[in-house]
């Protein structure tokens, strides 16, 4: 018997939520912004792109990543008009494979590349060599060998260490190289807060306030084999408002135009990386592109005129803000369990049939998301519950705090929004889980673009050094 059938109901509610957390007015509605745009319930089942969750599971099992292809395109496509007078990188970081590579240049956009595995999926899906950025703090010999030999459009740079090896790499293959120089501008941004320091404590980066980002300038600039085209600046992540690119941005084009002065390069380019927060709960409430594009167009073109400088080619890294809300993660329930806290309260916890594996940032960054019954309608009345996953860690929470209706039963599904960004592309094999397959939707069709791992796909691995048993 579960908790509420037990006439425990009242006192489950009483179990606190983060205070930001309200009942829903109708549990069985979406709260829109968290939803990719063309999410939507009928009869209580959530449908994407046209498709009807329960018929995907059916068909592709669960859980199951759900991309919705027009949301994906559509967020792409903002930044790119929003941002018209800029170079937009998507930060395959957030989520990458060769569909959503091609999607990319597709709708005009760049990409921006942080190891020689993100190139590979950018070289297989056909992503032109001059449209890569290529990032790392420890780029590899052979990961910086593939880039120069390929072209890529540009190589940020991260340590005078890469410096000596660009320089040598470029002098053997006979090739040049196009840098920016990543730089720490002392500006470290999270959410609504931002912290502006003298010190920068992290491992990205050439500082400009110990002047190693200027030394940097001047080895590049005296490499034939390198083009030293800009700076690059990259702040933080879920950031809301553009107050840290502004300390940022001047700190930056200060460096830039001490490099015109002093080391008589005129860059072409500046980067102000990426980290465009996106709502996963109703207690965020991220910016516009085009209302971001307009700040940051003033901040850097106002700083420029002050300066007497060329305002350089501006660009810009989102990946979470294109592919975060383009995604949801459904699930299906396998147990409901009230358990009984302090003065009575309970708590349910729901487990599905997924966790930490899929979704690590809950457990990793304290990250909230929110919950949905995907599968049918639901009367009943809400219940604070916790949505946990499989895995043999108490810490294996999928969604903190969530009003869900209180008569869930296995078989239910669950469907996560939000899950675009750093979910699959951190998923692991934790207990030997194989990870969840991506499935588009688009149209009413549902089609798979990176299929679900099999527990052959783990054996593959797994060196046996004993003959197999004969039987
Ligand atoms: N550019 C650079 C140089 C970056 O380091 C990053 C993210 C981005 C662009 C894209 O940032 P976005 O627009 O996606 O916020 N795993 C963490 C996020 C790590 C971000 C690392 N760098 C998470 O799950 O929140």
């Amino acid at each position: 018997m579960r908790a509420h059938e037990a006439g425990w109901a009242h006192a489950a509610v009483s179990v606190r939520g983060p205070a930001w957390l309200r009942e829903p007015a109708d549990a069985n509605a979406l709260v829109p912004q968290l939803w990719s745009s063309t999410a939507r319930k009928v009869d209580g089942v959530l449908e994407v792109g046209g498709v009807r969750l329960t018929d995907l599971v059916a068909e592709h099992g669960s859980p199951a990543y759900v991309l919705d292809e027009a949301d994906f395109r559509a967020r792409a496509t903002a930044f790119r008009t929003a941002f018209s007078s800029f170079d937009v990188y998507y930060a395959g970081k957030a989520f990458l494979c060769t569909t959503v590579a091609r999607w990319i240049v597709e709708e005009g956009l760049f990409l921006d590349v942080c190891s020689g595995g993100e190139l590979a999926v950018a070289v297989r899906a056909g992503v032109p060599a001059e449209r890569i950025g290529f990032h790392g703090n420890n780029k590899t010999e052979a990961e910086l060998a593939e880039a120069v030999q390929l072209g890529v459009g540009r190589i940020i740079v991260d340590s005078f260490h890469e410096i000596e090896r660009l320089t040598r790499l470029t002098r053997e293959l006979g090739r040049t190289a196009r840098v920016l120089i990543r730089v720490t501008a002392g500006v470290e941004a999270h959410t609504h807060e931002y912290i502006a320091t003298a010190h920068e404590d992290q491992k990205f980066g050439f500082s400009i306030s110990s002047g190693d980002a200027l030394d940097a300038a001047r080895l590049i600039a005296a490499v034939p084999g390198l083009e030293l085209l800009g700076l690059h600046s990259h702040i933080g992540s879920q950031i809301f408002d553009s107050s840290g690119f502004e300390v940022a941005a001047r700190r930056v084009l200060a460096l830039h135009a001490q490099i015109s002065d002093e080391v008589g390069v005129v860059m072409p380019e500046m980067d102000l990386g990426g980290g465009f927060g996106i709502a996963y709960t109703t207690q965020d409430d991220p910016t516009d592109p085009a209302q971001l594009a307009i700040e940051l167009t003033k901040i850097v073109t106002e700083e420029c005129r002050a300066r007497e400088i060329a305002v350089p080619r501006l660009s810009i890294e989102p990946g979470r803000a294109i592919v975060g809300p383009a995604m949801c993660t459904v699930y299906e329930v396998g147990t409901v369990k009230a358990v009984e806290l302090d003065a009575g309260a309970v708590r349910t916890y729901v487990s599905v049939d997924g966790g930490m594996s899929d979704n690590i940032r809950t457990a990793l960054y304290d990250a909230d998301y929110s919950a949905t019954l995907a599968s049918r309608s639901s009367d009943a009345p809400v219940l604070l519950s916790r949505v946990v996953g499989k895995h043999c860690e108490a810490g294996d929470i999928v969604v903190k705090d969530e009003f869900l209706p209180g008569d869930l039963v296995p078989g239910d599904l669950l469907a996560v929004p939000g899950t675009g960004a750093y979910c699959r592309s951190m998923a692991s094999n934790y207990n030997h889980a194989t990870r969840p397959p991506v499935v588009v939707v688009s149209a009413g069709v549902a089609r798979v673009v990176v299929r679900r791992e099999t527990v052959d796909d783990l054996l593959r691995l797994d060196v046996d050094e004993l003959q197999p048993m004969e039987d």
